[in-house]
Order: structure tokens, then C-alpha cells, then sequence
């Protein structure tokens, strides 16, 4: 899989959000730019409650010792190695290059795979794993239902799944008032940091085109998933969606 080093400058939000293909180069190149930020940034978006939220995912996720998680969009890695902490071994897979490397880099990752690939076509043997996780990645995905086919094919039967991601507020004033907030705080952070707006403005624009915690919950069972529930955090703001393949 090509690094992203050389992407050519992105296109504007909009243009690029408009087929799967360019959401998909967008997507590649943003999370190359912000790799080196990417922890510290998460953390401020956050208020400094995205690490309970991945604590809480890991503990849902009831992991036993030696069973086998893929963590997919793992980014810089603090969902994969609260798995491993757990018991699991781990692989962390990821579009993304730089935060592979950066994930790879920090103490303790040695015991974990760090795999690049790609979540809508996962470089991984169909049935190898008990637990999958990914945090804030199937709204980064062209194809949401392509992505949990691939996360059903992957699980072996009785295997689990649980995604982490921002989700839309079902009150259309409180969702309105939530985007424009995303779009102005996400507009000055990007500006401030990166000289461009559009950076974090990605955030409420691909939230706005992603069918939410509800909607992942119905691609699930349509995929074939069973026991499928979500959870809503911060006050559903944000939320857990889990599942499992029938054994
Ligand atoms: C917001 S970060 C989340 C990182 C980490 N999971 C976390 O919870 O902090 C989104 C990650 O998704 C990755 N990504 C985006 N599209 C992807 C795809 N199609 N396949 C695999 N990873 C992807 C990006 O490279 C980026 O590292």
C-alpha cells in the first residue's frame, strides 16, 4: 500500500466528501497531516474524556487471555494496546503509514502487529479473530456496510465487535446547535494548527453523511450480527456500538 507522503494538496470539503474514491484519498491524506498531533489533538476535542471511553470499550469488550483482537483504524494505538493489556494479542491495522509508525514507536508496542491496510478490504484470513474494535473508523470509511462485512468475515463465530465514534443527537435543534459547534471550534483548531480550516471541519462533515450509532446498529444485523446494542456517551454525543457473530 502507497505512503501518502507525496498526496497532492487536498480538495475542499465538500468536492471531497462527494464519492467514495475521493473521500477515501481525502481521508488518507488528512490523517497523514495530523499524525504527529493526532494524540494531543484527541485529548482537547475530547475535554480529556476520550481515554475513559476507550477504557470503557475494552472492558465491554470482556476479553479472555490469548484470544485474538484486530484493532482496525488503530491509529496511534491506545485501543490496541489497552487490548493487549488485557490479555489479547493484538494486531492494529491502519490506513495510515505515519500513524502506524507513530503507534509502533511508543513503549510496549513491540508485542503488537502493525499491519497496514485498509478496514474495506482487511488484510487478514477470514475467522481469525475473537475481538474486533475500532475507534472513530467506520465514520472515516466510504462504505460503512462494506467495512462490517469485512469485520463479520474476519470474527470468528461467537467473535465480538465494538465501535467507538461520534454519533448525531436524534433532536434536530440539539443536532443542529451540535454541527454548528463542531464547525466552529473544528474551523479555528484546524486554522490555528494546520493553516486550514477544513482539517477538523472534517469531523461534523463526515458525522453529518455517517448513518450514526443507530444506523451502524441496522447495517449489524443486516450483515448477519447478533445481540447488537449501542450505548450512548456524553449524553449521546458519542457512542459504543457492539455485536456479535453467531456461533
Ligand atoms: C480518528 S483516527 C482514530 C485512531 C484511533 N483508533 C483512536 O481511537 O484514537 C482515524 C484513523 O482511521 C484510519 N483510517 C481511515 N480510513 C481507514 C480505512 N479505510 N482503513 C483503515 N484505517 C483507516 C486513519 O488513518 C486514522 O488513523
Amino acid at each position: 500500500m502507497p505512503d501518502p507522503t507525496t498526496a497532492s494538496p487536498r480538495e475542499p470539503l465538500g468536492a471531497a466528501l462527494s464519492t467514495p474514491a475521493r473521500k477515501a484519498a481525502y481521508v488518507r491524506s488528512l490523517f497523514h497531516d495530523i499524525a504527529p498531533r493526532y494524540d494531543d489533538i484527541t485529548v482537547w476535542l475530547s475535554y480529556g474524556r476520550d481515554q475513559q471511553w476507550k477504557d470503557t470499550l475494552v472492558r465491554m469488550a470482556c476479553v479472555q487471555p490469548g484470544e485474538h483482537a484486530l484493532d482496525l483504524a488503530c491509529g496511534t494505538g491506545d485501543l490496541a494496546m489497552r487490548l493487549r493489556d488485557a490479555g489479547a494479542s493484538v494486531t492494529g491495522i491502519d490506513l495510515t503509514h505515519r500513524m502506524l509508525t507513530l503507534a509502533a514507536g511508543k513503549p510496549g508496542a513491540g508485542a503488537i502487529r502493525w499491519v497496514c491496510g485498509d478496514m474495506l478490504a482487511l488484510p487478514m484470513p477470514s475467522a481469525c479473530a475473537d475481538v474486533v474494535t475500532a475507534g472513530y473508523g467506520l465514520r472515516n470509511v466510504p462504505d460503512v456496510a462494506q467495512s462490517l462485512a469485512e469485520v463479520r468475515r474476519a470474527l470468528r463465530p461467537g467473535g465480538r465487535f465494538l465501535s467507538l465514534d461520534f454519533t448525531l443527537p436524534r433532536s434536530v435543534v440539539v443536532r443542529t446547535m451540535y454541527l454548528a459547534y463542531l464547525r466552529l471550534v473544528g474551523g479555528a483548531v484546524g486554522h490555528w494548527l494546520h493553516g486550514d480550516a477544513d482539517t477538523y471541519r472534517y469531523i461534523p462533515e463526515s458525522l453529518e453523511r455517517y448513518p450514526g450509532a443507530a444506523g451502524v446498529a441496522t447495517l449489524m444485523r443486516e450483515t448477519g450480527f447478533v445481540d447488537v446494542r449501542w450505548w450512548p456517551v456524553l449524553g449521546g454525543l458519542m457512542a459504543i456500538n457492539t455485536g456479535r457473530v453467531p456461533r
